[in-house]
């Protein structure tokens, strides 16, 4: 412990500016904002292997904040969480209890407290940096590995632990970047099974798709339904809806049963979907077109010959990531009629609240760019959806990809 960590104690009361001038005296003498405890300690008693853990002074402002703070106190507070940001504070470093600060603040019901805001923040900017980075790194990094800018992005990007965002995306460090849920080609490779309740890989029983979903696509359906209309009262002449990811095709049966379908387009990658696609007699429905393969390629085709457009568009797949996302962005605003809707399964970071939190409105800023509005509706999960006949629903599934009480439901339309 060092007399920085001390100070995010708040050992003396009031709360006062001292606080503030304090803190910026430890980083402006040149501490690190992501100074731990634990390297305090290993410093203290001579210890050279490098922590696990990573207990930041924003862990401990995060856990002795006190609950009740005048408005005046919570400024001072806000003011050093900001400080330690603009310092390079780390908004998603975990702590012996694998815990983030924000996560410290849900587990102490403070998830309102305004440095709850502050912590999301930090993650969007950091998302947000993370990105260009990597575009500068695929475009101006060759040989150049001097280049000090890039070696301090590199570090901070080592130290932040930013798991990814869709649901097939655990951030467990056992989980190789080959394996199925993380690389698509390895999922396409991998034989599937249609189980009680679920769609698994057959080895290593990740959950591809699960029935307790389906309130999520009731949800997903009821979205692209009211795209079907011009005006509220006035329906559309032709209707065309497109779904992206098949699964277990519980969304696909409510758009059937549901919208009142010209065509209704699937667009499905891996090849024992498509086996029970043909089992089950989609092909064979009039209505219905099937599209074989990656959306990224099948979408690219549709989008060139530039002659189809949809009322809704769902998309629900596996093992990809929130970059595939962007792309699909790009796709989707060339795709969807001017009162068309678009709307996903939204699992992004959703085994994390905060990081949930993040992406949330990292989705909105994103989508904002295309001219396109994020509505998200937030829905109770009840406990009871993820236990069915007495058992959880992961019991027989090797990850568990949600644990959010609420899911955020997007709805996507172009801004008016
Ligand atoms: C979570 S499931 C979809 C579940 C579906 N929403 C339902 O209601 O049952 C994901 C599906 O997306 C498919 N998929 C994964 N990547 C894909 C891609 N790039 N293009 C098309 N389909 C893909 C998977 O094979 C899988 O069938």
């Amino acid at each position: 412990m060092s007399d920085l960590h001390d100070l995010c104690k708040f050992p003396n009361r009031p709360i006062n500016n001292e606080y503030l001038d304090q803190l910026k005296y430890y980083l402006e003498s040149g501490i690190p904002s992501t100074y731990t405890i634990e390297e305090a300690y290993n410093y203290t008693n001579n210890i050279e292997t490098e922590p696990t853990s990573t207990t930041t002074p924003l862990h401990l402002i995060c856990t002795h904040l006190p609950k009740e703070v005048s408005n005046e106190k919570q400024e001072i507070v806000n003011s050093m969480v900001s400080t330690l940001f603009e310092y390079g504070a780390g908004w998603s470093l975990i702590d012996i209890n694998n815990d983030t600060p924000g996560c410290i603040l849900i587990k102490r019901d403070l998830k309102s407290n305004p440095i709850y805001d502050l912590i999301v923040d930090a993650g969007v900017r950091a998302e947000l940096l993370l990105r260009k980075v990597s575009e500068y790194d695929m475009e101006i990094i060759e040989d150049d590995e001097e280049n000090e800018l890039y070696k301090q992005f590199e570090q901070e990007e080592e130290q932040e632990v930013v798991p990814e965002l869709v649901k097939e995306e655990q951030a467990e460090v056992d989980d190789a970047p080959d394996a199925p849920s993380q690389n698509q080609e390895s999922y396409l490779n991998s034989k599937l099974e249609y189980v009680d309740n679920a769609l698994i890989t057959k080895d290593r029983k990740d959950g591809v798709m699960m029935s307790w979903e389906s309130n999520i696509m009731k949800l997903g359906c009821d979205t692209l339904k009211k795209g079907s209309f011009i005006e509220p009262n006035e329906l559309d002449s032709e209707v065309n809806i497109l779904n992206i990811g098949f699964g277990m095709g519980i969304i696909d049966t409510m758009i059937q049963n549901e919208i009142p379908l010209t065509k209704h387009y699937i667009c499905e990658a891996h090849p024992d979907v498509l086996k029970k696609l043909k089992e089950d007699g989609w092909y064979d429905r009039s209505n219905v077109v099937i599209l074989e393969g990656r959306w990224q390629d099948k979408l690219n085709e549709i989008l060139s010959n530039g002659n189809l457009f949809f009322n809704g568009i769902y998309y629900d797949t596996f093992s990809e990531h929130y970059s595939d996302m962007l792309d699909l962005f790009d796709i989707v605003v060339g795709l969807l009629k001017p009162h068309g809707i678009f709307s996903f399964f939204n699992g992004l970071g959703a085994d994390r609240q905060v990081i949930y939190d993040v992406y949330k409105k990292l989705v909105d800023l994103d989508l904002s760019n295309y001219g396109l509005d994020c509505k998200f509706t937030e829905v109770e999960v009840p406990k009871s959806t993820l236990i069915q006949n007495d058992k959880s629903v992961w019991d027989d599934v090797k990850r568990s990809y949600w644990s959010c009480p609420i899911y955020y439901h997007p709805e996507i339309k172009y801004i008016d």
